[in-house]
């Protein structure tokens, strides 16, 4: 039987995000290609009813993603739902247009309208910068978040691939509010993170809330080697193959079809291993997957609780061996 909206069924554990008093679901819905953009509209409603119906109240958005129509739709399928039964995440950085970029004081006091406006409330519970701003000074942008926070508009702050020493300078900083979570690129086939921003920290009140983590579906096995793209795939499809060249990677395509019997002894489809992959480590608190589909949602889902022990998560890495990547991905480099 269908659930009422803005009813919510407390079967997904939730983590603690860093050193806010927000619990998330373990698994996060994102918006990014999917909704309000590529997945039409009916079908991008079933998947936020879904993940509601599942315990994922956890949903991560930006202003720049569909150029402001992910946020659109989100403020349409959210407004029946108690502000309170969901925990609501954007950003801001990216160009919205020749002259609206970055995160200079105007332009966070700006884009926090423009989001606020579209997504239909009065507040987000975190309002997080989606890359650093090299043109700006850390002082000046920590200030206009601070004031984001201190007008209500914003609940928490947090950042998306940002150099450790800026994350670090900015924790230090005396008399603006700090950050409480991180969004990188984590996956088991791209592991930078390890290296510097999550000992970093765990040091600091910060928790991952972490982007692709099924590899853009590449770690659904659905990519198989020496074989085209499913038609109806992301790699396949002219609006959402962005960064994708790891589909084309024959090694690895081989290597993600030796980890279904792994899965499978487990009683796992192999998306659920490699989201019970990144929530192995606690310093993660929710893995923020992308859904073109409600099926897709309740396979993720079923990724929370699972726990994977130590001869696991070792066959996993002989398995997958030198395909690991540690470097940053592509779209960290881009400078508005
Ligand atoms: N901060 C940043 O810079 C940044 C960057 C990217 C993303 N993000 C955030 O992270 C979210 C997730 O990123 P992502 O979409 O790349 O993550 P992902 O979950 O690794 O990949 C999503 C794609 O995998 C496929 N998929 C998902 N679940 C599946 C399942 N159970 N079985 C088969 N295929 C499945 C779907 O593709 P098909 O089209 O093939 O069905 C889906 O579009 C975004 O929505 C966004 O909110 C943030």
């Amino acid at each position: 039987m269908p659930l009422q909206a803005g009813a919510i069924v407390d079967a997904m554990r939730k983590r603690q995000l860093g050193a806010s008093d927000l619990m998330v679901s373990e698994i996060c819905l994102g918006s990014w290609l999917t909704y309000g953009g590529a997945v039409e509209h009916e079908r991008a409603e079933a998947c936020v009813a879904k993940a509601f119906e599942l315990g994922i109240d956890f949903i991560d958005t930006a202003n720049v993603y569909s150029g402001g129509a992910a946020e659109e739709f989100l403020g349409e399928v959210l407004a029946d739902r108690p502000r309170d039964s969901y925990v609501l995440a954007t950003k801001l950085f990216f160009p919205m247009s020749e002259t609206d970029r970055g995160l200079s004081r105007e332009q966070v006091a700006k884009q926090i309208d423009a989001s606020l406006r579209r997504l239909r409330t009065d507040y987000v519970d975190l309002y997080q910068c989606h890359r650093y701003d090299w043109d700006t000074p850390l002082e000046e942008t920590m200030e206009a978040l601070t004031e984001v926070v201190r007008q209500g508009k914003a609940r928490w702050l947090g950042f998306s691939e940002w150099p450790e020493e800026q994350i670090r300078e900015a924790q230090a900083m005396a008399g603006v509010e700090h950050f409480v979570s991180s969004q990188p690129q984590y996956s088991l086939i791209w592991r930078g993170p390890e290296r510097d921003v999550i000992p970093a920290s765990r040091e600091l009140g910060i928790s991952q809330i972490v982007w692709s983590p099924l590899g853009q579906g590449i770690l659904t096995g659905k990519y198989l080697p020496g074989q085209a793209p499913p038609s109806d795939s992301r790699a396949a499809h002219q609006r959402m193959n962005y960064f994708m060249d790891r589909a084309e990677d024959e090694a690895l395509l081989e290597r993600v079809q030796r980890l279904k019997p792994v899965a499978a002894g487990l009683g796992l489809t192999l998306a659920q291993l490699a989201l019970a992959w990144v929530l192995r480590e606690e310093n993660v608190a929710s893995a923020i997957v992308g859904a073109t589909r409600p099926e897709q949602v309740s396979d993720n889902a079923g990724a929370a609780d699972v726990s994977l022990d130590g001869e696991t998560l070792a066959q996993i890495d002989e398995i997958i061996g030198d395909r690991v990547l540690y470097e940053p991905p592509a779209s960290v480099g881009m400078r508005d």
